[in-house]
């Protein structure tokens, strides 16, 4: 048996120690939030916060997270009220969606280290993720509304565009 949290509760799984955290989180915990896209680290449709560190867990045997708290896209806020949810709602990011939780998860790291990221500091943190999409100029400008919302409430919301 192998305990963890996950998005602030206490979880017990009864599995090879070798499974992905990916496949625990999807398939014995039922949080398909979380999506698989290469398996081999290579996309970040699998991002999660492990201990607030961004984590691939397509590559992460859920023996590596015992006693750890792990944050899946579930877990960023109850509502959709984190102000990078409210963003990417506000800038209409998401085209077919596939990737953006390992984004926000991603981008929320970034903003919790660096409140005021630049265009190079968010192509570095979010370079790596693969959107099929091309939706990367719509999350450059979400993480930069989401990081004045935080100084300033009301730019959250405002108009979609
Ligand atoms: S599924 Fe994990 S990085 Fe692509
Ligand atoms: S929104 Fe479709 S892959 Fe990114």
């Amino acid at each position: 048996m192998i305990s963890f949290f996950v998005n602030g509760k206490s979880r017990q799984v009864d599995v090879d120690p070798a499974t992905p955290l990916l496949w625990v989180l999807r398939d014995v915990l039922d949080l398909t939030g979380t999506k698989y896209g290469c398996g081999i680290a290579q996309c970040g449709a699998c991002t999660v916060h492990v201990d607030g560190q961004a984590t691939r867990s397509c590559i992460t045997a859920v023996s590596e997270v015992a006693g750890k708290k792990i944050t899946t896209i579930e877990g960023l806020s109850p509502d959709r009220s984190h102000p990078l949810q409210q963003a990417w709602i506000a800038e209409q990011v998401p085209q077919c969606g596939y990737c953006q939780s390992g984004m926000l998860m991603t981008a929320a790291e970034l903003l919790a280290r660096n409140p005021k990221p630049s265009d190079a500091d968010i192509d570095d943190a979010l370079g790596t993720h693969i959107c099929r999409c091309g939706t990367y100029q719509r999350i450059r400008r979400a993480v930069h509304r989401a990081a004045q919302s935080v100084e300033s409430p009301a730019a959250v919301g405002g108009g979609a565009r």
